[in-house]
């Protein structure tokens, strides 16, 4: 079939973006061991069934990195880049906080070049809770070599692809919420980033296909208002945050309010960045009130592994460059 055939069959589809599409179908037809003809028909007959493209070929561009997802899986959203951003920056703050007398956000405006988190004494200490296939703490790992990193997710499929899209060095964790993580680690998280999922229940009939019968019911929808298992994560994580630490959550622009009251009521400040789609915003919340875990030598008191793997890949320039 040539180019502006397939083209035409994705565009009938109600495709939005059919050239691109195309261009990746055929692509992915191309490395087919089987005749590539009609490899790219069954590709093209999957998308127009409704398939996510993600899904179909077998990765997701996110971030500048290609990370592998299998059918089952939610498939992370190019909004959620912002939410990878804002934890950078998080993550490069709280290293650079532990070894300068600075505040967190000194240290963030600071952040001039990526630097290996393990060169600067203790390493931050990083969950994405509810990481599906591990997208933000991937883009963190990349960015920031060392920091230890935790995965937590109740869907052991996602969360093996995670650990694999990660790295030997990060460690993953079966949770329900936050419930499930090794106490060892209580006040010790100096960034939590999570996309709970958080579509109300009532929007479900506005949800495209290829989410709402692609994907896990239990990724996408978080209760009347969206918000059970944001409001869950907040208050638990008061257990597992280290002093100084921050919660990043996104959400959609219009649940800010109420995740934000609630969170003022647990006892944090929050603050929001909006994304550029105006629907979502990233959540961001400090602990008021702090609880210092560390012991007499200021150390964690658990050794945890750390990751000074040579993937170091500077594809985050806008942030830290
Ligand atoms: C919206 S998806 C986000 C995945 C990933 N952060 C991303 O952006 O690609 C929500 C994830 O939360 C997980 N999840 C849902 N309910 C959970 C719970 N009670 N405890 C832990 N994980 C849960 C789902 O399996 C899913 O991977």
């Amino acid at each position: 079939m040539d180019p502006p055939k397939v083209v035409a069959r994705l565009r009938e589809a109600g495709c939005v973006f059919a050239e691109d599409e195309a261009r990746i179908l055929m692509e992915a037809a191309q490395g087919s061991v089987s005749d590539q003809e009609s490899s790219l028909t069954e590709l093209i007959a999957r998308r127009v069934a409704g398939e996510p493209l993600e899904q179909i070929v077998g990765w997701v561009e996110f971030a500048g990195q290609r990370l592998p997802v299998v059918p089952g899986v939610f498939v992370p959203r190019q909004r959620t880049a912002l939410l990878a951003e804002r934890s950078i920056l998080a993550v490069q703050a709280a290293t650079d906080t532990v070894q300068t007398t600075g505040s967190a956000v000194q240290a963030a405006n600071a952040v001039r070049d990526v630097t290996d988190a393990t060169e600067n004494g203790r390493p931050a200490r990083f969950l994405e809770a509810f990481c599906g296939v591990g997208a933000v703490a991937t883009t963190v790992a990349s960015a920031i070599p060392g920091t230890q990193i935790h995965l937590g997710d109740h869907d052991e499929t996602a969360l093996r692809w995670a650990q694999d899209n990660v790295g030997p060095c990060a460690q993953a964790h079966l949770l329900d919420c936050l419930v499930g993580l090794p106490q060892a680690l209580s006040g010790s998280f100096d960034v939590i980033s999570a996309v709970p999922p958080y579509v109300p229940d009532s929007a479900a009939q506005f949800l495209p296909r290829e989410a709402s019968e692609h994907e896990p019911a239990t990724a996408l929808f978080g209760g009347v208002d969206g918000l059970d298992l944001v409001r869950r994560l907040v208050s638990e994580s008061r257990e597992w945050l280290a002093p100084g630490g921050v919660v990043l959550i996104e959400l959609g622009a219009a649940q800010y309010t109420n995740a934000a009251e609630f969170a003022e009521a647990q006892g944090f400040t929050a603050t929001s960045t909006l994304g550029e789609d105006e629907q979502s915003v990233v959540l961001e919340l400090q602990l008021n009130e702090r609880r210092n875990p560390m012991n007499e030598n200021n150390r964690w008191p658990e050794v945890a592994r750390s990751c000074t793997d040579a993937r170091r890949r500077h594809f985050w320039p806008a942030v830290v460059g």
